[in-house]
């Protein structure tokens, strides 16, 4: 596979052309940024342990009967997906309550709750990634309400999958954020990445934040963070 010209540089992410018209290379960076790009900084090593990280468990989600856009890990840092429009839809699964749900609805965090919920996001950094609801991504033709729903389902899968795993290494997954394409012939899959710079792990035992809020909320010992959910989940 050859690399070729960059199509687009994002606030974690390059992206690059390649030979084959359906296959793009990301490129992750160390790049750190947060309230909608306010607040900017390098988390060293992150763009590595991203990478690995969410190959791993796109590998695995796959196997558990999502479709993804991950093609082949090419070095550390870049991996090949398939080329995808990404639908504009943040899709927001919790199972705790932190962040901008506990602002929102003014309760305190780490409130377990009975079942997960989930929430979109509008990708739109102008508008400030406003919350919408599934009438509104439809009335606003983000996506079919078909492939909404399946979605939905797909969200759901990835949170049961994902939070087995992680408790198997001592963390607790609060939330995530995850992002879905479409292929050329209409297929939606999993895109983006899954890692600490989009979900949140609490350690089980001392319920230590082992993720990105580490970097928003300047809590220090951020490259640990993400070093420890390297050793936990990938081994290293
Ligand atoms: P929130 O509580 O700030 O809405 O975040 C919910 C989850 O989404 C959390 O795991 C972090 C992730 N997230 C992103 O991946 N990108 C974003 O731009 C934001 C705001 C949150």
């Amino acid at each position: 596979m050859v690399k070729k010209e960059q199509l687009y540089e994002g606030k974690a992410k390059k992206v690059f052309a390649t030979d084959d018209p359906q296959i793009v290379i990301v490129d992750y960076k160390d790049d750190a940024t947060a309230f909608n790009g306010e607040k900017k900084g390098t988390i060293v090593g992150k763009g590595v342990i991203n990478n690995q990280m969410t190959n791993h468990l796109m590998r695995k989600l796959e196997e558990a009967g999502v479709p993804t856009h991950f093609v082949e890990e090419l070095s550390e840092r870049e991996t090949a997906v398939k080329k995808v429009s990404i639908v504009p839809l943040e899709v927001i699964i919790r199972n705790v309550s932190a962040g901008s749900f506990s602002k929102r609805y003014g309760v305190e965090e780490g409130i377990v709750f009975e079942q997960p919920t989930i929430e979109f996001s509008y990708k739109d950094d102008a508008l400030g990634d406003p919350l919408i609801n599934d009438y509104h991504a439809s009335a606003l033709k983000l996506a079919t309400w078909d492939e909404i729903e399946l979605i939905k389902k797909y969200a759901f899968t990835v949170n049961g999958f994902l939070k087995k795993t992680l408790l198997e290494c001592g963390i607790t997954l609060v939330d995530f954020k995850l992002e879905f394409g479409k292929l050329a012939d209409g297929t939606i899959v999993l895109a983006d990445e899954i890692s600490p710079d989009t979900c949140r792990f609490w350690d089980v035992k001392t319920g230590e934040k082992l993720d990105k809020d580490r970097f928003r909320r300047d809590l220090g010992n951020v490259e640990g963070a993400y070093q420890e959910m390297a050793r936990r989940l990938l081994g290293k």
